[in-house]
């Protein structure tokens, strides 16, 4: 019970855990430019992130924590990123600690639409706070690692977000990863 558990920032596992693996094909409606999502596809499904979860105490004041590990590459414009979700109880909040590479966080308030792109890397911790969809972005050429840590009760929502979808991508321009509507960016794909 009182123990520590070794884990590994090149590979982002933890010792004694299973992983869940996410490839492109477990990602179907995240990505906006759907012609590049289906090229890629057709060239194979690659592996995009791989999160542990540490889910053994439950109740009152416990925690869950989760050890993400996010590839580099894009989809079209739109880099690499997980399937995003709220978290079932809303008001449940979460942390984020960098731990390797470069990434960013997309975060939108469920009630007010608002948005943000914060920075998650090296020396980093993002504060989540409740009612807020989150997902990581890797916009750096190494894999991306993080913690995210959390309150048991929280639970994840994955629906919401996958049937909605984020109202902003984040997408490479001029080299530089931009958070910029989605339907503009289906328009601007379009011409
Ligand atoms: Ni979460």
């Amino acid at each position: 019970m009182w123990r520590s558990c070794p884990y590994d920032l090149k590979t982002g596992l933890i010792a004694g855990h299973v992983p869940t693996s996410r490839h492109l094909s477990d990602l179907p409606t995240a990505f906006a430019d759907a012609a590049a999502y289906r090229r890629m596809l057709d060239g194979g499904d690659p592996l995009l992130y791989q999160v542990t979860q540490v889910e053994e105490n439950n109740g009152p004041g416990q925690l869950h924590y989760g050890l993400g590990v996010l590839h580099p590459g894009k989809v079209g414009d739109e880099y690499f990123m997980t399937k995003g979700h709220l978290h079932a109880w809303r008001p449940a909040a979460e942390v984020y600690v960098g731990l390797a590479g470069r990434g960013v966080m997309l975060l939108e308030d469920e009630r007010s639409g608002e948005s943000a792109l914060v920075a998650l890397e090296q020396n980093t911790v993002v504060y989540v706070p409740g009612y807020t969809a989150h997902r990581t972005i890797n916009t750096g050429n190494e894999p991306l690692v993080y913690w995210g840590i959390l309150g048991s009760e929280a639970g994840h929502d994955y629906g919401t977000v996958g049937a909605r979808n984020f109202r902003q991508v984040v997408v490479e321009i001029d080299g530089s990863p931009v958070m910029m509507e989605r339907t503009e960016y289906l328009r601007r794909i379009d011409q």
